[in-house]
């Protein structure tokens, strides 16, 4: 399969069909949804359905989020990306939005943060972007350490359908 990206240890390639079994391992694990909408999945076609949701955006926005291999087992740990939205959030629309998961036994080694720098990266030398957003759980720790290591400056909390969240934004300047 060909990759977009590749890093020390990762490989960052287009999400297909062949990932329903990696993706529904780290999506109806409770523990990697709890600051997520806290609504594991319960059948792999629901992964079928967001697999055929991130083709659709794959071919309208150029992007979304990404598979993230592991180069030695080539096992897909995880997905990183930015997600490109239209609708307005937070009372801002048109702009790219940084996000990641990872299968709970990946978490702890530095993956979430490696995957992250080369897609920013890309996001602001090959795409020319601007400004690249983040938002998380007031409560996720894991992530907002993920995006401070990455250099995001912190904005504001706002009203995420009910869940008070944080708003990050890292500039290409920064
Ligand atoms: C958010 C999430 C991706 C963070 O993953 P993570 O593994 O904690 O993040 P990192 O990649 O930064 O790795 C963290 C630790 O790995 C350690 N590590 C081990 N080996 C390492 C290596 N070779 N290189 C770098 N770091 C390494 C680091 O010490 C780091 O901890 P520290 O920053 O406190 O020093 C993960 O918790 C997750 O998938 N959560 C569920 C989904 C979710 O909430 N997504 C975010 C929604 S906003």
């Amino acid at each position: 399969m060909e990759f977009i990206l590749e890093t020390e240890r990762l490989y960052l390639r287009k999400i297909n069909f062949d990932d329903v079994d990696d993706l529904f391992e780290m999506d109806s694990d409770p523990e990697v949804h709890k600051f997520i909408e806290n609504n594991p999945v319960i059948s792999k076609d629901q992964i079928v359905e967001v697999i055929t949701m991130l083709n659709q955006q794959y071919d309208e926005n150029g992007i979304a989020r990404w598979a993230v291999v592991d180069k030695l087992t080539n096992e897909c740990i995880g997905w990183a990306g930015l997600k490109y939205f239209r609708e307005p959030l937070n009372n801002k629309s048109d702009f790219y939005e940084l996000g990641y998961r990872f299968k709970r036994k990946h978490w702890g080694k530095g993956y979430a943060t490696e995957a992250s720098q080369a897609i920013l990266k890309y996001g602001f030398q090959n795409l020319n972007i601007n400004s690249i957003f983040a938002i998380t759980h007031l409560e996720n720790k894991n992530s907002i350490n993920v995006l401070q290591k990455l250099g995001f400056q912190f904005k504001e909390t706002f009203d995420y359908e009910g869940d008070l969240t944080n708003w990050f934004e890292l500039t290409k300047k920064q």
